[in-house]
């Protein structure tokens, strides 16, 4: 039954960012779907209270516009999430300028075009949430991940930021830290995974902390957790020493 409450998610139309759009109208929201391909958006929306409106995150009026559509279709936005990101492993010393300008673009700036608009639409109506999926891989530098990695370092420092400013605007800010979960995303990865996850059982983490807590952080599973945060406060010798093992072996060695 419908609860009245709208959400909407960037990055709705596959992997996270699609299973949360299923569990919150499964759980009576009212979903409004971003993303670039609008048959994907379809398919997610098929059966269900969803509604695709597609954008592209790199393109700020676009965001700005939605926002206003959705406002008039739906009345208010309860929940924004920002699911969408570009990922591409990066061999050793190939920061290939092109690749790095999309990740960049896409996971950080992304997340600045939705930031104005969004945060005054919450402020209009009194308050929401805005969260954004960051990474465990933010937690420390990951070798192979240069633009990746830095783009969700920046983001949970932006985020810690935002927290403390939006919270007397009554805006709650939520930073969501995944380990590997399945996805398009990490369909392409060639190196080993530990604890992977699957899609829903991610989606149910991230909608269970959503609704049912106040945390700024939600980080899961909780030993890939613990292990990328003890990584980080290792002595730098020690830290350089283990991220130095998570290079591939050089051919012919
Ligand atoms: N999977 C993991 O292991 C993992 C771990 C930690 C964090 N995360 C984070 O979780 C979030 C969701 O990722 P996922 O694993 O579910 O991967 P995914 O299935 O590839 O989802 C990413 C979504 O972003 C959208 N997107 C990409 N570029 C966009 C753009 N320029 N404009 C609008 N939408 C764009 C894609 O849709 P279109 O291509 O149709 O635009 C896609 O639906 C990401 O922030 C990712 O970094 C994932």
């Amino acid at each position: 039954m419908a609860n009245g409450k709208i959400a909407w998610i960037i990055g709705g139309g596959s992997g996270i960012g699609a299973a949360v759009a299923h569990r919150l109208a499964d759980a009576g929201w009212t979903v409004a779907i971003s993303g670039r391909r609008v048959e994907k958006l379809e398919e997610v929306a098929k059966d269900r209270d969803i509604h695709p409106f597609p954008l592209d995150v790199t393109d700020g009026h676009a965001i700005a516009d939605t926002i206003k559509s959705i406002v008039a279709a739906h009345g208010r936005i309860d929940l924004g999430l920002f699911s969408a990101a570009a990922w591409q492993p990066m061999e050793v010393g190939d920061y290939d300028f092109k690749k790095f300008h999309t990740i960049v673009d896409t996971n950080l700036l992304g997340v600045i075009r939705m930031a104005n608009p969004l945060i005054a639409q919450l402020e209009r109506q009194g308050g929401g949430q805005f969260a954004v999926i960051a990474s465990v891989a933010g937690y420390f530098g990951l070798p192979r991940s240069a633009a990746y990695s830095s783009t969700k370092a920046a983001l949970i420092n932006l985020l810690e930021t935002m927290r403390t400013e939006l919270a007397p605007k009554n805006i709650k800010v939520r930073m969501i830290a995944p380990g590997f979960v399945k996805s398009e995303l990490t369909d392409k990865n060639d190196f080993p995974m530990p604890f992977l996850m699957e899609t829903d059982d991610a989606a149910k983490r991230i909608v269970d902390g959503l609704t049912g807590s106040d945390s700024f952080e939600i980080a899961f599973p909780r030993r890939m957790v613990w292990l990328m945060k003890t990584i980080r406060f290792l002595p730098y010798p020690v830290f350089f020493w283990l991220t130095a093992k998570m290079l591939p072996k050089e051919k012919g060695r």
